[in-house]
């Protein structure tokens, strides 16, 4: 009896391990990968766009493109104006110096602004790594500028706040000789893909163990060019992240929002209805700038309620949010990203059961009164949550069209000391709220009101 059952048990265990999946390298086995659960419950992540890019701080982290490639006159003239003639974009990484850095104050912020994850640019389209890269020679973050590494530093404060850690990464670089001969070539040769893309993937994935690969720069070339799929098929298969990575979709030349892990789409990406496949909206604190650039106002920011209002609408429509802060080349985060950061978060701390594990509802928005977004209880279909962005100065109450009256159990103001609200029926049976005086408008909630509301 005991020997059946240890064989039983042996039988199951080797068909466990004989049924586990192994992904091949096409697109119909990569995109039937589950994605890991964390990634839908966790909703709010902090996107860094930080490199050499951040010496200049002006404009974008495009500017050695729009200086050399389109010969941006304004980026000339600044150029011409501020340096001398012979300067080139390698001479800025000697002033990529991060001696203000402190990866824990960093994870403090990004902890204290609700995020559950953090996803930082290893690597953008000018080719610099911020980890030491073999195959990177003296153009990394331990070779010049900072003579640290900048990604395994985050990677350790990061993870010791509790928080996930990402990884973007370019697949391009602008005027690498290898990239440039490849496209001379029409893609019918790879040496750049063979010789620096993959094996820097592959260095990123072993050493920090990412949670997120955050894929860019593929645009240009077909998928079969980066032989994405034969990458792709390591990662899910035999990577040490196998089980808990997510990918986004920008593997390549026409691929966006139709293969990969979450679609990534567009830059900003704020649909206003639901979104079958899950994505990301990737967005700016600075609204005309992934980094940090110098000449910056403070109109230029996004206030905190339009904050929580795109952070409630992209949660509503079935996507993550990615909030993205440039630090400055001196390892700094300027006071204003924090700030909004920290506004996130206190308004998270009280509201957050409306958005961390959350399902999109039935609707998305209301039938009757505009700016107002639902969600529901990932554990019960009858607990619905609306997050209401204008208080009802006039009326006092407000008119749920899509909640129907006769549904509802109670409603309760999230909160708030006495957060159950009186509800009557409206006009063709809808729900109208009806709200308390007014909240003190130093009050962590003021920038979306949500109702917690427990349908019968
Ligand atoms: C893709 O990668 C695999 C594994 O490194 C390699 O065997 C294959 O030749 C590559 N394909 C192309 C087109 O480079
Ligand atoms: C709900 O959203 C849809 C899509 O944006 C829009 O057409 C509709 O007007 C919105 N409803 C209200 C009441 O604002």
């Amino acid at each position: 009896m005991y020997i059946s059952a240890q064989t039983a048990l042996l039988g199951l265990i080797c068909v466990c391990i004989a049924g586990a999946v192994r992904y091949e390298p096409n697109w119909k086995s990569i995109d039937s990968r589950p994605l890991p659960e964390w990634f839908d419950n966790d909703k709010v992540g902090i996107f860094l766009h930080w490199g050499v890019f951040s010496v200049i701080s002006y404009k974008n982290a495009w500017f050695w493109h729009d200086w050399k490639i389109s010969k941006d006159p304004q980026m000339i003239a600044f150029m011409n104006k501020n340096y001398r003639p012979d300067f080139t974009y390698a001479d800025f990484a000697h002033k990529f110096t991060a001696e203000f850095y402190e990866p824990d104050r960093w994870a403090e912020i990004f902890k204290a602004s609700g995020a559950r994850y953090v996803v930082l640019t290893s690597k953008h389209h000018e080719g610099f790594t911020l980890w030491p890269s073999k195959v990177s020679w003296n153009w990394n973050a331990m070779d010049v500028g900072p003579n640290r590494d900048l990604v395994g530093d985050l990677a350790k404060a990061v993870r010791k706040a509790d928080l996930r850690f990402g990884l973007y990464h370019s697949l391009y670089e602008w005027f690498n000789p290898l990239y440039l001969e490849d496209q001379a070539n029409k893609w019918t040769t790879n040496r750049f893909v063979t010789q620096k893309v993959r094996p820097g993937l592959e260095e990123i994935v072993n050493a920090y163990k990412p949670d997120v690969i955050w894929s860019d720069g593929d645009w240009e070339a077909p998928d079969t060019y980066w032989n994405s799929t034969d990458f792709l098929a390591w990662l899910y298969n035999d990577s040490p992240v196998k089980d808990t990575v997510v990918t986004n979709d920008r593997w390549g030349q026409g691929l966006q929002q139709k293969h990969g892990g979450y679609y990534s789409g567009p830059d900003r990406n704020l649909p206003d209805v639901l979104q079958k496949h899950k994505y990301e909206n990737a967005m700016t604190l600075d609204k005309n700038a992934w980094t940090f650039r110098r000449e910056v106002q403070l109109s230029d920011f996004i206030t905190p309620h339009d904050l929580i209002a795109t952070l409630v609408q992209t949660v509503s429509c079935n996507g993550n949010i990615l909030v993205n802060v440039g630090p400055t080349h001196d390892g700094r985060i300027a006071p204003i990203f924090e700030q909004r950061l920290r506004e996130m978060g206190s308004w998270l701390g009280v509201n957050g059961e409306a958005i961390y594990g959350s399902k999109p509802w039935t609707h998305q928005n209301d039938t009757i009164t505009p700016h107002i977004w639902f969600t529901k209880n990932g554990k019960s279909d009858k607990t619905v949550y609306a997050s209401v962005l204008d208080w009802p100065e006039s009326t006092g109450h407000v008119v749920l069209g899509a909640v129907k009256y006769s549904t509802v159990s109670s409603v309760q103001l999230l909160g708030l000391k006495d957060p159950a609200l009186k509800f009557t029926e409206g006009k063709d049976g809808a729900t109208n709220v009806q709200f308390p005086p007014g909240v003190s408008p130093e009050s962590a909630i003021r920038f979306a009101y949500v109702l917690k509301i427990v349908l019968k």
